[in-house]
């Protein structure tokens, strides 16, 4: 079932460079429906929802690898089953972890129309 976002959610984590979860905000644990040390280690695509197609994370870590900031509607899949969608701002080397350059995104709401059309592109991307 959807779990449609409320406008003021705002659903940050951050990983090392290789996409492993160091950080999560209050938000992001709580729609997830994780608490923070099951998320702590573990690879980013935990949260990943079968519908998201590859090529849109093919082109996120391009995009961020290359140090260039990248935007886009993500579909996440939540621990019981549910599943909700963000607009997705990731930023390339955040100091976090190890003294490595590492990653961070924040999330928020995307609306009706903006879910309906990603939902038809990323069903041709599939
Ligand atoms: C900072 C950051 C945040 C990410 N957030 C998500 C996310 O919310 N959902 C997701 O499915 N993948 C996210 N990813 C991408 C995952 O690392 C992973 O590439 C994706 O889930 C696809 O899984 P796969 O690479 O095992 O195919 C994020 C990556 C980074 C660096």
């Amino acid at each position: 079932m959807e779990h449609v976002l409320k406008d003021t959610d705002f659903l940050v984590s951050q990983t090392d460079s290789k996409g492993k979860i160091l950080f999560a905000n209050d938000d992001f644990c709580k729609i997830a429906g994780y608490t923070l040390d099951e998320l702590i280690g573990k690879p980013h695509s935990i949260v990943r929802h079968p519908d998201m197609p590859k090529a849109a994370f093919k082109e996120l870590w391009d995009t961020i690898k290359s140090g260039k900031i990248w935007t886009g509607y993500v579909k996440n899949g939540m621990k019981n089953g549910g599943f909700y969608w963000v607009y997705a701002t990731v930023y390339p080397n955040i100091a976090c972890g190890n003294g490595e350059g590492g990653y961070m995104s924040c999330r928020r709401k995307a609306s009706v129309d903006e879910i309906k059309t990603v939902e038809a592109l990323y069903k041709t991307l599939q």
